[in-house]
């Protein structure tokens, strides 16, 4: 064997890995990092390029000075420094962080609290030559740039900076269980970076933020540098090894109505299901005698929220169609039950539910009989009926029933807006929501396909220049109602109104110089300035939010078209609407096996489509304008009518003409 052939032998089998598309995954490939590049150097440094070697190197601050490394990606965890020599007793490196380019600054970190800036870390290496590393509490969750600065005129020598990656504790940080490739990089590069996004807010539950400032630091307050050195991440939040939290930087708490985009983006890529039931059980356990579960998980102050609440609900719902696990469910099931008779508690002789509680995702004017609240608690009560029979528990059935059919009534003669194609927020307001609309697609509180059409319409019109806006929480554009909005463009039939807005809006997401280019932010301006509207302290706002990842699974579930009609998925609907894509292939595992599907187009039609369930399990295809039949492996022909066909039996199937 020749030498060179030798030498190439190990990248190739790193190339032929069986995790498809690995090329696009985020993750690292090792937990132990070193920065690649260096962004800026302040003062004089020599040889501060050396310490991106893995080989090693010696970077030499003199005198005040500081050197900016760029990690190229959105990281986290405990950082490292390895001290050749100080010329002095008194000699000090300090390290600071940051998501954005915007806060790169050699006095202060990016923000965890309502105001100010956090710390930076600092090092007393005039102690003498050696490895300083922080206490744990002191874990960065979320950060691309990489400050060491050195304050004082002595020369010091650093050998190393490293980082050891503390996101997604326990997964095999790069062995996704999902894929998605389309003929668009773009969408291909968005479908990762949400996986990855995930990946980041995925933390070990005892590194939740011990939020020293809540309530004590207000966005108002005025804060000058130095600040107190108090952004620590040390309270733990649930129980387990791994846990989701909103975001990477902060809060690093459960928040159920993150989860309710998190955790399918989860379920279709990583798979860390075990990190979406620590987070759920966190939330369980604080359920009232009266039904009502928290706002937030623990380490938040007991607050009650409506949304929040249905948003429990709907996370104990999808932990179950993607695991199957149905003794998990029937263990919650009696607490679910209490939670949704809480939440029918607020429906009013209206037939709707009048919402008392102002807290929700930091939107505004969120009381009365609120269109957002209603479709999510009519979302809930179709979601309920299927698990009661699941569960073969009827006691409640006719009574949810009944509600569901009173409130989709009243909604629409109450709150629907004939003249715009859109529902009002409420009844004394002529706002039409985002969030609301959105979920009235989703949740099928529309009554007719050209309904759901005309409100998927009505709100592409607004786009803007950044992104859908959301009126209901000023001049924002909200990543997390975005990607509702993207489910109810599919279910309105609507694949290309769907792709645009990811192209529109994930797309300056993930390329604008300001952002991480690799997670997505919580929230910003409809004038795409990084000004999220509910906080006054823009170098708070989080780069790395879970909620803001709802194209990983819009992609899978719609474009793709695989989705779980039954737990675990037991049965299924394969239907692929890719819209403008002329190729995607894309799959994702439960644990009764692979689900697959690979398209390619001719012309405005398909060329191909092929999809692979797995054994023992049963599903339907629908393609609308397909034509022919589908056959199996074995040779077995199903004829389509109207574009679909059902009873189809788990195995690997295609597209066939007569
Ligand atoms: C360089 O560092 C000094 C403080 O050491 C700071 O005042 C100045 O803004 C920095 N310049 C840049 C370009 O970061
Ligand atoms: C450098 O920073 C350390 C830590 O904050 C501080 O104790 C020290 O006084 C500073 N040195 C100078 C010269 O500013
Ligand atoms: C977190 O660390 C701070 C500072 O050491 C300490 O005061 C606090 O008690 C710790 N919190 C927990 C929950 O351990
Ligand atoms: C952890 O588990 C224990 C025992 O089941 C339970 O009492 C506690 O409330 C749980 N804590 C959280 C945060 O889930
Ligand atoms: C009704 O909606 C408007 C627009 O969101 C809001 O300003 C108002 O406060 C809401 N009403 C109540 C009672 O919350
Ligand atoms: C909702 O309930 C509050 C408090 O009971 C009441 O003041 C308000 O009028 C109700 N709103 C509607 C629209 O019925
Ligand atoms: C949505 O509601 C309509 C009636 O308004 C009903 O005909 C249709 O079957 C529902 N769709 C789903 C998916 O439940
Ligand atoms: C399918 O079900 C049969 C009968 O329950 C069982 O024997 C077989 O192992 C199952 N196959 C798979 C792949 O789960």
């Amino acid at each position: 064997m020749h030498f060179a052939t030798l030498l190439l032998a190990p990248a190739l089998a790193a190339a032929s890995s069986n995790i498809p598309y690995e090329q696009y995954i985020l993750a690292p490939k090792s937990r132990d990092l070193i920065p690649p590049s260096v962004h800026g150097v302040n003062g004089s440094v020599t040889r501060a390029k050396s310490l991106t070697q893995s080989s090693g190197g010696e970077a030499i601050f003199h005198g005040v000075s500081s050197v900016t490394y760029d990690f190229g990606k959105n990281v986290a965890g405990l950082v490292s420094l390895d001290v050749g020599s100080s010329s002095s007793s008194s000699a000090f490196l300090g390290v600071t962080f940051s998501e954005s380019s915007l806060y790169i600054s050699n006095q202060a970190s990016d923000a965890t609290a309502d105001a100010g800036l956090d710390t930076p870390l600092w090092f007393n290496v005039g102690k003498g030559a050696g490895k300083y590393t922080p206490e744990e509490k002191y874990l960065r969750g979320g950060f691309r740039y990489l400050t060491v600065v050195s304050n004082t005129t002595a020369t010091v020598a650093l050998k190393s900076l490293r980082v050891k990656f503390a996101a997604a504790p326990d997964q095999d940080l790069r062995a996704y269980t999902g894929y998605f490739h389309s003929d668009d990089e773009l969408i291909n590069k968005i479908w990762y970076a949400g996986a990855y996004t995930n990946q980041l807010a995925t933390i070990n539950p005892k590194h939740g933020n011990s939020l020293v400032h809540l309530g004590t630091i207000s966005s108002g307050d005025d804060i000058n540098l130095p600040q107190t050195d108090t952004w620590w991440n040390n309270y733990t939040i649930t129980n387990g090894s791994s846990t989701i939290t909103d975001g990477a930087k902060r809060d690093r708490l459960v928040w159920p109505g993150d989860m309710s985009i998190a955790l399918e983006s989860i379920a279709v890529s990583t798979g860390d299901l075990y990190s979406v039931r620590t987070a759920l059980e966190s939330l369980f356990v604080l359920q009232k005698s009266n039904g009502q579960l928290p706002y937030a998980g623990k380490g938040f102050r007991p607050s009650v929220s409506y949304t929040y609440h249905l948003h429990s609900l709907i996370g104990a719902s999808y932990l179950y169609r993607f695991s199957g696990d149905k003794d998990w469910l029937s263990n919650h099931w009696s607490q679910y039950k209490r939670g949704l008779e809480w939440a029918i508690s607020s429906v009013d002789e209206t037939g709707l539910a009048n919402i008392t509680s102002s807290s929700d995702w930091l939107r505004f004017g969120m009381g009365a009989h609120n269109i957002e609240a209603n479709a999510i608690l009519y979302f809930v009560l179709q979601d309920a009926q299927s698990l009661a029979i699941e569960l073969n528990d009827k006691t409640a059935l006719a009574n949810w029933r009944k509600t569901a059919t009173r409130l989709k009534i009243a909604a629409n003669e109450k709150l629907w807006d004939a003249s715009s194609g859109l529902y009002f927020d409420n009844e004394t307001t002529t706002m039409h929501p985002q969030d609301g609309n959105a979920w009235a697609i989703k949740a099928n509180l529309t009554q007719s396909t050209a309904q759901a059409a005309q409100v998927s319409n009505a709100l592409k019109s607004r786009w803007g220049k950044y992104g859908a806006p959301a009126p209901e929480a000023g001049k924002t554009v909200s990543p997390f109602i975005s990607g509702f909005e993207l489910q109810g463009h599919y279910l309105a039939n609507k694949p290309n109104s769907a792709l645009d807005l990811i192209r529109l809006e994930w797309g300056f997401m993930l390329n604008d110089p300001r952002m991480t280019q690799s997670t997505f932010i919580e929230g910003y301006s409809t004038d795409g300035s990084l000004h999220y509207a509910p906080y006054t302290n823009d170098a708070r706002v989080s780069h790395a939010h879970g909620w803001s990842t709802g194209p990983t699974y819009a992609l899978t579930a719609y474009a793709a078209g695989i989705q779980l009609t039954g737990a675990g998925g037991s049965t299924w609907v394969i239907a692929p609407q890719v819209g403008d894509l002329t190729f995607v292939d894309a799959g994702f595992e439960t644990a009764k096996g692979k689900f697959s599907i690979s398209f390619r187009g001719s012309g405005k039609g398909v060329g191909r489509f092929t999809f692979v369930t797995p054994a023992n399990t049963t599903g339907e295809f629908v393609l609308a304008g397909a034509r022919g039949s589908l056959v199996s492996e074995g040779g077995q022909r199903v004829k389509l009518v109207n574009g679909k066909a059902s009873g189809l039996k788990g195995g690997s199937w295609k597209l066939g003409s007569d």
